[in-house]
């Protein structure tokens, strides 16, 4: 059966979803190294980003997880060149996006290249279209000041990325408002737009945060085939570990305006090696676990960026802290393409056996009880959590 947007798209929805992740071969079409924002205010200076460096490829979604006010929607308008004027401070970094230095360019220059080669679907969706200009004018609009089409050119070209994006009877929608439409429909309208005039690079802050859940399964597989049939790189700001799971290719994990771990999706999904991350991943509820299982939580809360602590930001609430950790553990590629940034990362695993370990008592009590939770031991342990087979034929003797 093909799925709305599938459907409207053309293609099936397994092909929507299950086409293999592009391969990250050749250039990045997007590039930020050791980039650092600060924002001057009354109380202090805000220190929103620091050392940030990623790549994007095209056809690649790349993700950028963490906490609220870890920095994921500054160093995204770092990259469109958006922040307020006034208080923030882009410090230091390169953001070089399809050759060019972003950072360098002048405004004219730099208006250019936004809307037309880079777009961004903003975090507030619901407050993101004009609402007294009509969904026609505010799609027509990059189409008539970049891409140079007349009036009619651009009508047509609207109606085409409406039913791109799954909008029934496109040409009437062209006449109305943003308040007539649904909040699945302004968010496809968004995206819309963002698309106009087919960008190399698209960043969407948030863009389903405000939906329920299946149409927010809906745009995030639109956006998930569009990145890979028409080869555009999107970045998905996120704190959605499901959404991050299930669509990205590469994930960036931030705290406290610092990158911690970086790596291919089923790296950082299948072998987190900072505790911040691992906390993330502990704190998603799972079918697999028993009702009365509680949910893991992080304690305490992220720091406050005008005065974060030293050395190690996530320190005070990292339960394998160490002296050391009062010294800025440094970014390193821990397994090839897998970097994080815990002085720790290499004995993680062994260190964090703790919840395994009760997992496997719960359920051996449980079986000696004369019941199981749990129909096989893929539903208990993920695959790459497996026990050695020693370990089960052992086991298996002794019961
Ligand atoms: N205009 C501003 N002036 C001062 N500080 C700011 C400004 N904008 C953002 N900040 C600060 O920068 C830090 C990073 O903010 P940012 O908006 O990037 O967080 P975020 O990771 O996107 O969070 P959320 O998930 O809540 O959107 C926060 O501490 C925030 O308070
Ligand atoms: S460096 Fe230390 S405090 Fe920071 S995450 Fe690693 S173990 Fe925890
Ligand atoms: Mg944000």
């Amino acid at each position: 059966m093909q799925h709305g947007i599938a459907a409207a798209t053309g293609l099936a929805q397994s092909q929507a979803t299950g086409t293999p992740p592009a391969k990250a071969i050749g250039q990045p079409i997007l590039e930020i190294e050791d980039l650092h924002v600060h924002f001057v205010t009354s109380h202090g200076t805000v220190r929103a980003v620091e050392g940030l460096s990623y790549a994007v490829h095209p056809g690649e979604m790349v993700a950028i997880v963490g906490e609220s006010g870890s920095g994921k929607s500054v160093s995204a308008l770092a990259v469109m060149r958006l922040l307020p004027p006034n208080t923030a401070r882009i410090r230091s970094g390169v953001v070089r996006f399809d050759g060019r230095e972003l950072l360098k360019l002048d405004d004219e220059e730099m208006r250019q290249i936004r809307g037309r080669d880079v777009s961004m679907i903003f975090q507030e969706p619901m407050t993101s279209l004009n609402p007294v200009l009509t969904i026609g004018l505010q799609i027509m609009e990059p189409l008539l000041i970049h891409m140079n089409m007349t009036d009619a050119q651009a009508k047509a070209r609207a109606i085409e990325l409406l039913t791109l994006v799954g909008i029934t009877d496109p040409e009437s929608r062209l006449a109305q408002y943003p308040h007539q439409l649904s909040g699945g429909m302004r968010q496809r309208v968004m995206i819309a737009i963002g698309l106009a005039c087919n960008p190399k690079l698209l960043i969407a802050d948030e863009p389903t945060t405000a939906l329920d859940v299946t149409i927010q399964a809906q745009i995030l597989e639109l956006m998930k085939d569009l990145s890979r049939r028409l080869n555009i790189a999107v970045i998905i700001i996120t704190h959605n570990l499901g959404i991050v799971a299930r669509y990205a290719d590469r994930v960036n994990v931030m705290y406290a305006a610092r990158l911690v771990e970086r790596g291919m999706a089923e790296q950082v999904f299948g072998r987190p090696l900072h505790p911040y991350s691992r906390g993330l991943l502990a704190a998603v509820p799972r079918l697999d676990q028993g009702r009365t299982n509680k949910l893991a939580t992080i304690d305490g809360s992220p720091p406050n960026l005008l005065n974060p602590p030293e050395g190690c930001r996530f320190r005070p609430r990292c339960r394998f802290a160490v002296e050391a950790c009062i010294n800025v553990p440094p970014f390193v590629e821990v397994e090839p393409g897998h970097h994080a940034a815990c002085i720790r990362a290499h004995e993680i695993e062994a260190l964090d056996a703790g919840p395994r370990r009760y997992l496997r008592r719960t359920r051996l009590r449980s079986r000696r009880r004369g019941y199981s939770r749990y129909s096989s031991r893929e539903q208990v342990l993920p695959r790459r959590r497996r026990l050695p087979e020693g370990c089960l034929q052992a086991r298996a003797r002794s019961q």
